[in-house]
């Protein structure tokens, strides 16, 4: 991010383990006080939290400590802000006293912090524009800010510029191509005087790649590929034509994948950026590579000069990627005593259960120890860096193969967060096994924008030896070993920040917004939020007082990921989206808000002339499933971003529900069209919904033992 001359770059060294300093010799740090409060040394100004995960180290962690374990007991709500339907999942930022958050489709907002007044919101009517591509609807999770300007991604392959005082847009450039089965979630990052963003994609045929553009213009300054393409055709660079090298078969014909969706982290004393790439595509190690082969650069960290945008080192956690463990949960920052050396280090919990420490300047592996139960390999050998992998863990004879973690991850997108006053790393874990295996036939990549990446994965929340679960994992990146852990009846659970008041807070998936103590891990406050919790709460000040914010409410990732979860956590933990109002909470010292009640339950309507078809419900379950579910939730139980379909009249109406479906009726508010349904699949998804309505009508709607999420 850029700080013009509010820029303090403070000695890294400060940042080490245990060790809490003052923000001593940074005369030239304008923002309020945070001298005097004691705050620990950072880089930003420790009232705002300009960019995802704070700062360009991306730790997740406010230096402010007004509110601290002595008077958290009186952390109370400050102010709420309803929120319309759809994606509430984004980590706010804040600025000089204004909160800044997308919500729905990409939607910027405006807020006055103290207050809770909307000072401006921005849509730039996604709907509208993104056709096939709104078949995937995540919304973003973050934002970006940098010298007076709101930088955001869209469905559509947009990245936005917008006037952070007026809300006026100021550029607009497609870092996307919106014909490509791909779309912009994750949050753009401004290093060195440019906007950086990526894409993600599990749709189909796609080749990753992130660019950068110049922040003030909009001028794209380079554009990185994370995959070689056809070697026939050269390569981009000496980087790509090294990566062919670990490929085989004709992975270009599938673009290879190696999408950049979520983590990026900027080291200003190098000037280097640090990607977190994604997995290949498809999935299957034997489809696209013949089975051979390394398949540089996805699943990997890759570091790169920000200024010109060229290669200059790689470390790859899973070599040869079959069970979609992407490296893109957040990469952060820290500077580390280790065997008594002080290490610059990157941090990193990915998908596939190990947490690694790397030398940020050389690339050089240090250590890695699973953090999960981890069941595809036994350690990662010292000497090399590489997994030591399980026989029969890339389940290829033929029989499914039980994997943990799996592709819900040990750890996915919500971020970890780093305190280097305790030294710890906070990391919301997934504990969840499932069977892998190859889908039966010729797998063929999906045209259609279903997610099909040629790996059969079957699994649920009482699938395994223990039924699946959740915690907070605090994680010693020195030691390689766990602190403290708090257990959750389930997983999927938010996003985690950590203060300098000795605090770590994060909101679970059954509605709770915690804080714990940051050294031995007792709770300390809870607040009952009233909805699920996935975003990242963040920490500021604003008008001298310390705010802790955050986001409520579902997305399409908890739909999409974890179908069976959705039904175990509607049942067992109470998450209805229907009368679950997404919101913006803010909590302060003193604060005595109450939250009022969301909207009352919609009944299903009556559907007398109703008879079930048993032969139309198994081929309506499998339209419903591939198209449906990522919005509107398993087994239409909404739960994602769009409505609970059995209290919806639509379905009860053929031709209403034929203008919204294939015509596309309400695809300016989100809902995609499928003019390409038939007649017969039309009518077979519209008997399975009126079937889940009958289901709800007269209380048998109830959770299958077990589903396939075939992908
Ligand atoms: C990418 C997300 C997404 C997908 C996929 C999706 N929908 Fe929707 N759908 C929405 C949203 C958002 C709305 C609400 C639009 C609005 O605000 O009016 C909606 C609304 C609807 C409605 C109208 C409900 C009402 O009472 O207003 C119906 C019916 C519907 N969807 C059916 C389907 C069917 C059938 C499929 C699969 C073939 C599907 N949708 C796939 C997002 C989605």
């Amino acid at each position: 991010m850029h700080w013009g001359k509010r820029y303090c770059r403070s000695a890294l060294g400060l940042a080490l383990a245990g060790i809490a300093l003052t923000l001593s010799g940074c005369a030239m740090n304008a923002s309020p006080g945070p001298a005097a409060t004691g705050e620990v040394a950072d880089k930003v100004p420790g009232s705002d939290w300009p960019g995802y995960g704070r700062g360009d180290d991306q730790q997740h962690f406010s230096p402010l400590r007004e509110i601290g374990e002595g008077n958290i007991g009186q952390l109370g709500l400050a102010w709420s802000m309803d929120l319309a339907p759809g994606n509430s999942v984004t980590e706010p930022l804040a600025v000089d006293g204004v909160l800044y958050f997308a919500a729905g489709l990409s939607v910027v907002h405006a807020v006055d912090a103290a207050s809770g007044e909307l000072l401006w919101s921005y849509d730039p009517r996604v709907g509208e524009k993104g056709g096939m591509n709104m078949r995937t609807a995540w919304g973003v999770r973050g934002i970006a800010w940098s010298n007076g300007k709101v930088y955001t991604g869209t469905q559509d392959g947009r990245l936005i510029a917008i006037d952070a005082t007026s809300g006026k847009p100021v550029w607009s450039v497609q870092t996307l191509d919106p014909g490509l089965p791909a779309h912009v979630n994750g949050a753009p990052r401004v290093f060195n005087g440019k906007v950086i963003i990526g894409w993600a994609s599990t749709m189909g045929v796609n080749r990753g790649y992130v660019t950068a553009y110049d922040a003030e213009t909009g001028e794209k300054a380079w554009r990185f590929w994370t995959v070689p393409g056809d070697p026939s055709k050269g390569f981009e660079n000496e980087a790509m034509a090294m990566a062919a090298k670990t490929w085989a078969g004709e992975w270009w014909k599938y673009g290879g994948g190696g999408a950049v969706w979520n983590s990026m982290a900027y080291d200003p004393e190098t000037d280097t950026v640090f990607i977190g790439v994604g997995s290949p595509y498809p999935w299957s190690h034997r489809v696209r590579s013949d089975g051979k082969g390394d398949n540089l650069f996805v699943g990997a960290i890759v570091a790169l000069d920000m200024t010109t945008g060229e290669y200059r080192w790689h470390y790859q956690p899973t070599p040869g990627d079959t069970w979609d463990f992407d490296a893109v949960m957040d990469i952060e920052l820290a500077d580390l005593e280790i065997d008594g050396n002080v290490r610059k280090v990157l941090m990193q919990a990915p998908k596939n259960g190990f947490f690694y420490v790397i030398d940020r300047v050389t690339g050089d592996f240090i250590s890695a120890e699973p953090f999960v139960k981890v069941s595809w390999a036994s350690h990662v050998d010292p000497k090399t860096g590489r997994p030591v992998e399980i026989p029969g863990a890339r389940f290829d004879s033929g029989k499914p193969v039980r994997v943990t973690p799996t592709s819900i991850g040990g750890h996915n997108w919500m971020p970890m967060a780093y305190s280097p006053q305790t030294g710890l790393a906070y990391i919301p874990v997934n504990h969840f096994e499932a069977d892998y295996s190859d889908p039966p036939g010729k797998w063929k990549p999906s045209t259609d924008y279903r997610a099909d990446a040629g790996v059969m994965i079957l699994g649920g929340p009482d699938f395994g030896t223990k039924p699946a679960s959740g915690s907070l994992l605090a994680w010693s990146p020195v030691t390689q070993k766990p602190v403290w852990s708090v257990k959750y009846p389930t997983y999927l659970n938010g996003g985690v920040l950590a203060t300098a008041g000795n605090l770590v807070f994060q909101g679970t998936i059954d509605g709770w917004f915690k804080a714990f103590a940051a050294d031995t891990g007792k709770l300390v406050w809870q607040f009952d939020t009233g909805a699920p919790i996935i975003a990242a709460p963040i920490s500021y000040r604003a008008g001298g007082r310390q705010y802790v914010t955050l986001l409520t409410g579902s997305s399409m990732g908890i739909a999409m990921y974890a179908p069976t979860m959705v039904g175990t956590a509607v049942q067992k933990y109470a998450i209805d989206p229907m009368t679950q109002q997404r919101r913006v909470l803010t909590f302060a010292i003193g604060g005595d808000g109450e939250l009022a009640a969301g909207p009352a339950p919609v009944p299903p309507p009556d559907d007398p002339d109703f008879r079930e078809d048993p032969d139309r419900i198994p081929a309506g379950a499998i339209a419903f499933a591939s198209h449906c579910l990522q919005c509107h939730g398993d087994r239409a139980i909404g739960i994602g971003n769009g409505p609970d379909l059995r209290r919806s009249y639509i379905p009860l109406d053929k031709q209403a529900f034929d203008r919204v479906v294939r015509g596309g009726a309400l695809e300016a508010q989100g809902m995609p069209k499928y003019p390409e349904f038939s007649d017969a699949k039309l009518e077979d998804i519209r008997h399975y919904i009126r079937a889940q309505m009958a289901q709800l009508r007269d209380g048998t709607s109830k959770r299958p033992e077990k589903s396939s999420i075939s992908y």
